[in-house]
């Protein structure tokens, strides 16, 4: 989501007339946009304004904007006296007014909803795999979770808004579409005639235009899975076999002090229905460890999870208590040695998973998107169908959507060659 809103904000900005620079010594104006999900993100924003701030022009424009700003307010005019605007993720097409007003100061951390996506001028090209918002907020309020405050209730974008933001997309560029929400598979829109739109009728709509290869949605809340969206992933070929349904904890007694509602047996159910639809499907879920009041026990059901489902691609964090979260006030929070080492566990054993996966690519022909070259400009990287990246030798005018055979693999990617 942040990945883009950056685009947004710097197409505004184009607008405005400005280029990109990557020196902050050179910038006219400078915007962190920022996270606020865990502890760290949001400590990371503060270190990083306070070097921004002695390496910058003196009368560059600096601020920020999205959750820490949102989280912070005004405070963070308190912390970094010579910030010129904190702005929300909901109201950085506010943007404009501190241009016009470069004296002044400019504090707004609005949940305006919906708004900044019909103010805001549309890109003029789409990156190869355009990210499409179709819902922000979430209404599952998480015990842990910060999302709720910072961005706000559940809303979802109109279905002819999305529409026209993909079909732009297409046809400026895009090859891959993914739609993103905080609890994207909670898509829902009913127009003025009262007819009810899902994620699955823009999913349909989508795989009808020529130019888009592949589709995908992130990230999903397990009993948001509903049957119509399970079938898509049989009856549509260009909706990718991967898919991120974040389970977070294997055990159902933290599921519930969590405030995630699911039986296990429903979310392994869905997952029992999904490889039904699509047999080659993979999952991939997020996972917080040392909840407060998780016991050994209660860890060793996440780590038997992991083993039951064999996730790809996932990722997991140490619970970190948040402000304006109901967890962050439970009595029987885990020491950090605990949290760490119950984190060793789950990744040495989720990586191990990953590496598994990719060794049993070898010999397989993947369909993989081109993202770009690595550092050394010696290698091209793809993406394959279930996210892994793929290293192949460069080459000029490389296709952006070819079938590579994977020679070799380690947990971090794989190796391939151009089959002709
Ligand atoms: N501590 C640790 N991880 C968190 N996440 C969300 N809130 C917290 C928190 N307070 C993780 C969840 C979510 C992902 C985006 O971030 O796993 O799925
Ligand atoms: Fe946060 Fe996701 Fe839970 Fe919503 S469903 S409250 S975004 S963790």
């Amino acid at each position: 989501m942040n990945v883009y809103d950056g685009w947004r904000i710097a197409s505004l900005l184009e607008h405005h007339g400005f280029v990109r620079t990557d020196a902050i010594p050179d910038a006219d104006i400078i915007i962190l946009n920022t996270c606020a999900v865990r502890a760290k993100a949001t400590d990371k924003v503060f270190s990083a304004l306070g070097r921004i701030r002695r390496a910058k022009k003196p009368n560059a424009l600096f601020g920020i904007v999205g959750c820490v700003a949102r989280e912070s307010g005004a405070d963070a005019f308190r912390r970094i006296p010579d910030l010129n605007f904190v702005l929300g993720p909901q109201s950085y097409h506010k943007l404009p007014q501190i241009l016009e007003n470069p004296d002044s100061r400019l504090l707004n951390i609005d949940l305006g909803g919906l708004e900044k996506f019909d103010e805001l001028p549309q890109m003029e090209r789409s990156p190869r795999v355009a990210y499409i918002p179709i819902q922000e907020g979430c209404n599952h309020v998480c015990t842990y979770c910060i999302v709720p405050y910072t961005r706000g209730r559940e809303i979802s974008r109109s279905f002819e808004s999305v529409m026209a933001e993909t079909l732009h997309a297409a046809k400026t560029g895009a090859i891959e579409i993914c739609f993103l929400g905080q609890n994207v598979n909670g898509y829902k829109f009913i127009d003025e005639n009262g007819t009810l739109y899902r994620l699955s009728d823009l999913i349909r709509e989508t795989a009808k235009i020529p130019e888009i290869m592949r589709i995908r949605f992130t990230s999903s809340y397990p009993t948001e899975m509903t049957d119509d969206l399970i079938d898509m992933f049989s009856i549509e070929p260009k909706l990718l076999p991967f898919l991120n349904m974040p389970i977070q904890s294997g055990s159902q007694n933290i599921l519930t002090r969590m405030n995630r509602p699911y039986s296990l047996e429903l979310y392994t159910d869905i997952i029992r229905k999904l490889k039904i639809a699509r047999p080659d499907i993979q999952i991939s879920s997020d996972f917080i460890v040392g909840f407060p009041g998780e016991t050994d026990s209660d860890f060793e059901q996440t780590m038997e999870i992991a083993k039951q489902i064999k996730y790809i691609n996932s990722y997991s964090f140490k619970y970190s208590p948040r402000p304006h979260t109901a967890a962050a006030l439970m009595q029987d929070q885990i020491p950090e040695n605990i949290k760490a080492a119950r984190l060793a566990k789950l990744d040495t054993y989720l990586n191990e998973v990953q590496r598994e996966f990719n060794e049993g690519c070898i010999d397989k022909t993947l369909s993989c998107l081109l993202e770009g070259t690595d550092k050394t400009g010696r290698h091209l990287v793809y993406r394959t169908p279930f996210m892994q990246q793929c290293i192949v030798e460069y080459r000029d005018n490389a296709p952006e959507l070819t079938d590579i055979k994977i020679t070799a693999a380690n947990k971090a990617s794989l190796r391939g060659k151009f089959i002709d």
